[in-house]
């Protein structure tokens, strides 16, 4: 798929307001031919709308049509995670010989930022146009001490959309007064075929990832660095999602399917980021493609969706109708002495780029 020049269109209204009186936006920008809608409320991508191969357009990321139910019942769908994305062993760390603990809200652990992370907050906005993307810059100012965590943390997250069908994703923050931990990431549950239109399955995965991080019974990672060959684990040959997840790979049960941190192959391109992954729908023939900076990415199978509530498109969501492909430093990282390190000090900029490229093949 070439390049296509669609003009680059942005617009806001008013999407609810939350039970504090907050008024919540959706802004709506594209290329002519992607469509991205995002809310204040988590820098949340509501909707990802994109042709298939016959030119049919259809919604592809998970969502709601309105804020209570994203209060109420989103498993992050679409969201901006923070202020530390994924798991931290029973909340607790330490930064310089100073505990601190994080409410945990995922048995014993802290997941996602805690009960209240950056995805259940209204984020101040701002239109981005330039000649080549349009998009948003939101803002978040989480103060010292929020879900336990040290220090002011001014987060900056800019989607832009440009004519090459290329979301991309800059996250910028620093923090003020004391040294903190850091890990943004973004939470969209993809469907390649259409959100609510069943399985995963047969949408064909790759990883550029040679290895995984293995993890307990409580998903927080074991320490070991493993590799994938021999595994059902080894994505880095394009393989179905559906092909090995019922197998009995100890992992896969644990995980109840794919819910892991792999690690990226380091080598970079010249623009610095690094291929993660890519996906593709053979059936309809969308195709996306993650690249990013950050060392792993989360890949998760959509294990927890139990069809107990409906989506934007009025369809029950069930277990393996989405996947999320969330780039990221690693779980447990504060916890891990041998995982790169996740810590931001006074002084320093936290930057990280992740791109989704969306196409047709
Ligand atoms: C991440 C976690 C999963 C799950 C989902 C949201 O992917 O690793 O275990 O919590 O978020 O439900």
């Amino acid at each position: 798929m070439g390049a296509h020049h669609g003009k680059l269109e942005i617009r806001k209204d008013p999407f609810g307001t939350t039970p504090d009186g907050k008024k919540v936006d959706v802004y709506t920008f594209g290329n002519g031919r992607v469509t991205i809608s995002m809310l204040t409320w988590g820098a949340t991508i509501q909707r990802v709308e994109t042709p298939d191969r016959r030119g049919r357009v259809a919604n592809i990321s998970l969502g709601f049509d309105n804020l209570p139910d994203y209060a109420a019942l989103s498993p992050y769908f679409g969201a901006t995670i923070g202020r530390y994305g994924n798991r931290i062993a029973k909340g607790k760390f330490s930064i310089d010989g100073t505990s601190y603990q994080i409410p945990v809200n995922n048995g014993e652990n802290a997941l996602h930022g805690g009960p209240l992370g950056f995805d259940k907050k209204v984020w101040s906005a701002k239109t981005v146009q330039t000649s080549k993307a349009v998009g948003v810059a939101f803002t978040y100012v989480s103060p010292d001490g929020e879900m336990g965590f040290p220090g002011e943390l001014t987060t900056t997250v800019t989607y832009t959309l440009d004519r090459d069908d290329n979301l991309r994703i800059d996250y910028h923050a620093t923090v003020k007064g004391k040294p903190t931990i850091v890990n943004l990431t973004n939470h969209v549950y993809l469907n390649l075929a259409g959100e609510g239109s069943g399985p995963i399955d047969d949408q064909v995965l790759q990883l550029n990832a040679p290895k995984y991080t293995p993890v307990d019974a409580g998903l927080i990672p074991t320490g070991e660095i493993a590799p994938v060959a021999g595994t059902p684990f080894d994505f880095t040959k394009p393989t179905p999602i559906g092909a090995r997840l019922r197998g009995d790979h100890p992992q896969l049960v644990v995980g109840r399917g794919y819910d892991h941190n792999f690690v990226l192959s380091t080598k970079t391109d010249p623009d610095g980021l690094r291929l993660a992954a890519r996906a593709w729908d053979p059936e309809h023939g969308r195709t996306v493609t993650v690249r990013t900076d950050e060392p792993g990415v989360q890949f998760y199978s959509g294990n927890f969706l139990d069809g107990t509530f409906l989506g934007i498109g009025n369809k029950a969501y069930r277990q393996g109708d989405a996947f999320c492909l969330e780039t990221q430093h690693f779980p447990d990282s504060p916890n891990q002495p041998n995982f790169p390190s996740t810590v931001l000090r006074p002084g320093q900029t936290y930057k990280s780029t992740t791109v989704y490229t969306f196409g047709t093949k």
